[in-house]
C-alpha cells in the first residue's frame, strides 16, 4: 500500500513537472510583418488548402478575370496557409482571421512544377489597412517565390481588394474555410 501511494505521489509530481515545462505557444506580435524568411519550404511545411487549380474560374467558380495568370493554361495554382502563433480560425465576433496568418498562392509551370510566380496575403494587425480589407497586406511574389512588391496603401491594394471584396464575409479570403 505504501508503495502504491509512493508511486502515485511520484506520478503526480512527474505530471506537475511536465505541465510546468510544457512550452507555451509564442504570442503573436501587435503587428506581424512577413518577408522572404517566412517563405521557406512553403510546399513542404505549410498547409495546402486548395489546388493545383487550372482554368479561369476560382476553386468555387468565383470570378477571376485575368488575375493570378489564370489565362495561362500552361500554369497551375496552389494555395497554402500558415500561422506560426495560433490556429487559423475565424474569430466568431469580429469575423476576422488571426494576426500572423499568411496565405500564399504559388503559380507553377504544369510540365515540371517549377514555381513561376505567386501572391501573398498577410494579416498584419495593429491598425494596418483598418479601413480597407481589415489588416491584410497584399504582396506579389517573384518567379522564385520571394517578395516582389507590396501593396501597402489602400489605393495600391485596390486592384487586389476590388476582387477579394466579394469574399468580405470570409475576411477577404476565397480559399480559407
Ligand atoms: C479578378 C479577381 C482577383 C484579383 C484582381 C485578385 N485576386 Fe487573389 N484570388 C482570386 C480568387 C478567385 C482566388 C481563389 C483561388 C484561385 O482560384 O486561384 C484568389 C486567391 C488569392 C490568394 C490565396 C488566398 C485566398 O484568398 O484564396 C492570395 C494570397 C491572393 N489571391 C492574393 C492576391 C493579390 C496580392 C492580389 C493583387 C495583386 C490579388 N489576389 C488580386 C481573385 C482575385
Amino acid at each position: 500500500m505504501k508503495t502504491f501511494f509512493t508511486n502515485l505521489g511520484s506520478a503526480v509530481a512527474l505530471a506537475a513537472l511536465m505541465f510546468a515545462c510544457a512550452p507555451t505557444p509564442p504570442t503573436p506580435p501587435a503587428d506581424f510583418i512577413a518577408g522572404d524568411s517566412n517563405l521557406v519550404n512553403v510546399a513542404s511545411s505549410w498547409t495546402r488548402i486548395v489546388g493545383p487549380l487550372v482554368g479561369t474560374a476560382g476553386a468555387d467558380g468565383s470570378f477571376l478575370g485575368a488575375a493570378h495568370r489564370v489565362t495561362d493554361t500552361t500554369a497551375h495554382r496552389t494555395v497554402y496557409s500558415r500561422n506560426n502563433f495560433v490556429s487559423i480560425t475565424k474569430n466568431a465576433t469580429s469575423g476576422r482571421y488571426p494576426i500572423g496568418t499568411m496565405l500564399v498562392k504559388l503559380i507553377r509551370r504544369r510540365t515540371d512544377s517549377t514555381v513561376i510566380g505567386g501572391a501573398m496575403m498577410v494579416k498584419r494587425g495593429g491598425d494596418f489597412a483598418a479601413a480597407n480589407a481589415t489588416g491584410w497586406e497584399w504582396i506579389n511574389l517573384s518567379a522564385s517565390g520571394q517578395v516582389a512588391s507590396r501593396f501597402r496603401s489602400d489605393s495600391a491594394a485596390a486592384a487586389c481588394v476590388g476582387c477579394h471584396r466579394t469574399r468580405m464575409s470570409n475576411d477577404y479570403s476565397f480559399s480559407l474555410k
